[in-house]
């Protein structure tokens, strides 16, 4: 059973999505790409926060395919002007092979990375290889959360939530916070050239909304994942509230952004 996401919780996110996003891979992702018309591939698609993000970002026409098992999500997915032309497609990226019929000059994905196992990085990357693609795979979280002001339970928090993180997603034993590190390593066996690059979320008191969210999320993530320290989690909640509604509470999610370019143009 893979995981649902609701469009509430994408669009709560794309805006600190967008500002995170590591704007240093672009100049080298652009200047390999062709001249022609660009053909990309959008994994775990969602309601298109990827495409609004990166398509005004690439230079020229555009066809965008998007991916995901989630229907009704794309339908607001939508072309940002008459040079993008995009293309939905409702699938199950568990099922091979993962991309669809064409042969993209790049392959992107954001905020999915994390959910999915070893084996399917590997028939991820091995796809890849063979179409000669670019690949740009952004927002994977990368095991770290900070709040400010701090407090000793912390990491408590952190440690319960990246077990959870690496719980079954539906595609295997996710990677969870290891998911970007290993990429790039597949990646690398593969021939690609690899760039990481950090891509963390900053909220500050203004986004008290996402940040709320992101406690409740997590919190009921560590209940699942420990037999013991529910009253300590419970009291350190009851804590992290009074600093979200005092407006003083900061929190930085780390995340991991991807460039693999291929050893040759297919
Ligand atoms: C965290 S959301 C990210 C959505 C979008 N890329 C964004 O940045 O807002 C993960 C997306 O992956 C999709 N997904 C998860 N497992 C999937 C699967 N097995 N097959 C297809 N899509 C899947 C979900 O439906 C969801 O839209």
């Amino acid at each position: 059973m893979s995981t649902q996401f609701s469009a509430h919780w994408l669009h709560l996110r794309e805006q600190a999505d967008h500002r995170a996003r590591a704007v240093a891979l672009l100049p080298p992702l652009t200047e390999w790409l062709p001249d022609r018309h660009v053909r990309v591939v959008d994994l775990g698609a969602g309601s298109g926060s990827n495409l609004r993000y990166l398509s005004p970002l690439l230079p020229g026409p555009q066809s965008w395919q998007l991916v995901d098992q989630d229907q009704a999500l794309m339908t607001a997915a939508t072309a940002p002007d008459e040079t993008v032309r995009v293309e939905r497609y409702a699938r199950d990226l568990r099922a091979a092979p993962v991309l669809p019929k064409g042969a993209p000059h790049l392959v992107t994905a954001s905020a999915l990375l994390d959910l999915v196992s070893r084996p399917w990085l590997e028939q991820f990357a091995g796809e890849c290889r063979a179409a000669g693609c670019a690949v740009l795979v952004s927002l994977t979280y990368d095991g770290r959360i900070r709040w400010q002001p701090d407090d000793p339970d912390d990491a408590l928090l952190n440690n319960l939530v990246n077990g959870h993180q690496r719980r079954d997603k539906g595609f295997g034993p996710a990677l969870g916070p290891d998911a970007a590190d290993t990429a790039a390593s597949v990646f690398r066996q593969h021939g690609f050239r690899t760039w990481l690059s950090p891509s963390p979320w900053q909220l500050g008191g203004s986004e008290a909304v996402l940040q709320s969210a992101l406690l409740d999320g997590w919190l009921s993530a560590a209940h699942e994942q420990t037999d013991t320290d529910h009253q300590r989690l419970a009291e350190w909640a009851a804590r992290r509230r009074q600093h979200l509604d005092t407006g003083e509470g900061v929190l930085i999610v780390g995340h991991l952004d991807l460039l693999a370019l291929p050893p040759e143009r297919a």
